[in-house]
């Protein structure tokens, strides 16, 4: 039978996931983002009989299916860093810079992203793009914010829609901003963390993945990113 697009990208991710475990050692801590394919990420880690000490999970659902997968889930506050990250992405350029947040959970994710020596961005190969913003911009904010943030994001040029019937873990909202122009995101992740009444946006471009594994037909394509001796002191 052949193979659906859909089908494609699945075995894409599942392989992207699985080349993740090199990363993994048993023994020691991990932080697991969320989504589809950090979903898959979990489903490998729990077959391929690598035992970690525990795992943050970015996520309310990331920390069910690390339970049920029978893999201890331990809070951030317990262990301060996590050795390595592997999560998903929803765009994901050449300088490993990234748009998330398409699952709402953007702001736990960068928390553990900057909580982690190691980023490992797990994707298939539609999420790479040259240049960011054609997936909507997820921004997380307090509700009371909405009318403020709106307006201020239309004067950087964008178009924010609150995601409709959405609450995030941390009990706020989402808008997803379309529009935008991403020509500088560290610049642009700059301005918008800094408004009032924004948690964070999806942009992770302060802190990107420190290794790309792009699931494609042939294979796990890997890119690096060049780490300085400042690498550690995220924001
Ligand atoms: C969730 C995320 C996900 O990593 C992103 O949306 C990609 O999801 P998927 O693996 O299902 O394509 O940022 O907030």
């Amino acid at each position: 039978m052949e193979t659906t697009g859909r089908q494609r990208i699945e075995l894409q991710k599942q392989a992207a996931a699985r080349a993740a475990l090199d990363f993994v050692a048993a023994g020691t801590y991990l932080g697991v983002g969320s989504g589809s394919t950090a979903a898959l990420f979990v489903g490998e880690l729990a077959a391929s009989g690598i035992t970690p000490k525990g795992a943050v999970a970015s996520s309310a659902d990331t920390g069910r299916l690390l339970a049920e997968a029978g893999i201890a889930v331990v809070d951030l506050r317990d262990v301060g860093r996590v050795p390595v990250y592997v999560d998903g992405a929803d765009e994901a350029d050449g300088e490993l810079r990234l748009i998330k947040g398409g699952g709402g959970a953007l702001t736990r994710e960068k928390i553990v992203a900057c909580s982690a020596d190691l980023f490992v961005c797990i994707v298939d190969e539609s999420k790479l793009v040259d240049r960011l913003g054609s997936f909507p911009l997820p921004i997380e904010i307090i509700p009371i914010a909405a009318v403020h943030v709106a307006r201020r994001i239309s004067r950087l040029g964008g178009h924010a829609s609150e995601r409709e019937g959405f609450t995030t873990d941390n009990g706020n909202i989402i808008l997803d901003v379309t529009g935008l122009d991403m020509r500088d995101p560290i610049a642009l992740e700059h301005e918008i963390d800094g408004i009032a009444g924004v948690v964070s946006c999806g942009i992770f471009a302060r802190r990107p993945a420190d290794v790309l594994l792009v699931g494609a037909d042939a294979g796990v394509e890997r890119f690096e990113r060049a780490r300085s001796p400042r690498q550690g002191e995220w924001p």
